[in-house]
């Protein structure tokens, strides 16, 4: 068994306004113990509208509930004139611990280079929280058998100028873009040997103290019936999990896969 603390991560997207939200992390918060949260770092990313009031239900409830509250993306500046973004500054003052930097959705749809995602790291990091690094390979790169130079190229940019220490304190998710919100979750095997292949890189530039502490997740239509088998590989230590994540009762089965 590694040392490493499985971290099961929801990525909401864009679903749940902030009523929705308090609704999902109530019931959440209801089914998972003590037990899991042991077992288990937990996270949920809702969207940005609904960060304050997760942060509060979290903090106001008898026993603060122990999951960690993510964001799905952010600027790299502090502050300024950049209409429409949110800064990691203001997440950190919400309590915010995980940051997804570099989804394939924001690379595809929103045009975020690997320089981009790598400043982004670096703020995150600056203001005191987790980046979840994301790389991934689409269908047509897989089937040219350029994944492993795919999903090197994505660790080595966004891991550029960090030091060993908050390289090995960072969490890296693999998510084959092809795998993603279809259904076809990537064989437990073929996930394990990419997440190999993210630890080495990971050894290469930062060492082998970094590569045995990072924290390496699985994404790509993780369900309950496939977490299980996926997180039991060794270099797998927990899920990126979208659509599965928007159902509380889902949710908590994945989080369970240890039990
Ligand atoms: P999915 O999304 O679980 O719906 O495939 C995963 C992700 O995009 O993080």
């Amino acid at each position: 068994m590694s040392k490493r603390k499985p971290l099961i991560s929801g990525n909401w997207k864009m679903h749940h306004n902030h009523f929705e939200a308090l609704q999902l992390v109530q019931k959440l918060s209801y089914q998972l113990t003590s037990d899991d949260y042991e077992a288990v770092d937990v996270s949920v990313h809702p969207p940005f509208t609904d960060l304050r009031t997760v942060q509060t239900f979290f903090i106001s409830e008898k026993e603060p509930v122990p999951i960690a509250l993510g964001a799905q993306h952010c600027h790299h500046e502090d502050q300024g004139a950049f209409t429409g973004e949110v800064s990691p500054a203001m997440l950190a003052k919400l309590d915010v611990r995980y940051v997804i930097a570099g989804h394939s959705e924001r690379r595809e749809l929103f045009g975020e280079t690997d320089a981009d995602v790598n400043r982004k790291v670096q703020s995150i990091l600056r203001h005191g929280m987790t980046p979840i690094l994301c790389c991934g390979e689409t269908l047509e790169e897989r089937e040219a058998g350029s994944t492993e130079a795919k999903v090197t190229g994505q660790v080595e940019a966004g891991l550029a100028g960090l030091t060993p220490e908050q390289v090995g304190g960072m969490v890296i998710a693999y998510e084959p873009i092809w795998a993603i919100g279809t259904g076809r979750t990537a064989s437990s095997e073929d996930a394990q040997a990419v997440c190999q292949v993210v630890r080495t890189v990971v050894g290469r530039v930062a060492g082998a103290e970094a590569a045995e502490s990072v924290r390496i997740q699985y994404g790509g239509s993780v369900k309950p019936t496939n977490a299980a088998e996926l997180m039991a590989q060794p270099d797998i230590d927990g899920a990126l999990v979208g659509g599965a994540s928007l159902v509380a009762d889902d949710f908590a089965r994945i989080v369970r896969f240890h039990a």
